[in-house]
């Protein structure tokens, strides 16, 4: 029994070398997270089932600040930026968008809709791009580009034409304590119709086509989903260590990725 447990150490070292020295075990991919908003963003982080929650799951970041944050090489995932919080008052939510159950630190819990989400599937192996997007599928708050680093146009989706929040039409508009509109929400948030949310009778790409709320936001920020059967995907394959996510990118109108 002894000798048995001995050798299974040894093949896992032999293991864990092969895997280090190949470059597949501890490899890290890292995004750095802008906020060129005009005000402070907290981020939020949610990982899929089975991978590890990465920034605590959210942290507060200044106007004008950047932080670098870690993941896996095969993290999946979402990443948004709530608007509006105050983790020192008892009410909840604590932001007045993109909430997770009033914390600062998300650890793993989605966000509450409507926020625009960055949907992230890193991939280990280095022959195969990751993928990632940008989805309005759940509604909007705040515009966000995604960039591979260095930058390549083809490896990039860039933030909205328009503020989607100043053309949002009053039913899907989310107001604050003031009474500005926030975030927007989608057609299928805000209905939760079948024909909006392309379930059920409407739950594949021929059933369910655009509408006039998703031409909207397709009109506003064309290099994002729109909603969920939007075509051609606008998803990005692309392989790299480091990518650049930049909330609020540029002014409205101005069509630079970063
Ligand atoms: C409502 O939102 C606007 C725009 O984001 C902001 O300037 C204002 O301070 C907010 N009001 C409250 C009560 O938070
Ligand atoms: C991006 O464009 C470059 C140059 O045109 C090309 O070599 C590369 O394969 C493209 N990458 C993707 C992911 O399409």
């Amino acid at each position: 029994m002894k000798q048995l447990s001995l050798s299974a150490t040894s093949l896992l070292t032999l293991l864990t070398w092969h895997f280090m020295l190949s470059g597949h075990a501890g490899q890290a991919c890292t995004f750095l997270i802008h906020n060129k908003c005009p005000f402070p963003i907290w981020p939020a982080t949610a990982s899929n089932a089975g991978h590890p929650v990465i920034a605590d799951g959210g942290f507060y970041l200044p106007s004008g600040q950047t932080r670098r944050v870690t993941a896996p090489d095969t993290w999946n995932g979402r990443i948004w930026a709530r608007t509006g919080c105050n983790f020192a008052s008892s009410s909840k939510p604590a932001c007045q968008t993109g909430d997770c159950e009033g914390r600062l630190a998300c650890s793993g819990s989605i966000g509450l809709p409507p926020a625009t989400l960055v949907e992230v599937s890193l991939q280990p192996d280095k022959s195969k791009p990751s993928f990632y997007d940008v989805s309005l599928v759940d509604g909007y708050n705040l515009p966000v580009s995604v960039s591979a680093k260095p930058f390549a146009s083809n490896c990039s989706i860039t933030g909205c034409l328009k503020n989607l929040n100043s053309l949002c039409p009053s039913e899907l508009q989310v107001l604050n304590a003031s009474g500005q509109v926030v975030a927007c929400k989608s057609a299928c948030l805000a209905f939760d119709l079948d024909v909006f949310c392309c379930r059920n009778a409407y739950g594949s790409p021929e059933k369910c086509k655009s509408n006039m709320y998703s031409d909207m936001f397709k009109d506003a920020c064309p290099s994002y989903f729109s909603y969920a059967f939007d075509t051609p995907p606008p998803l990005v394959r692309c392989t790299s260590q480091v990518y650049v996510i930049t909330f609020c990118p540029s002014r409205w109108g101005d069509h630079m990725p970063i």
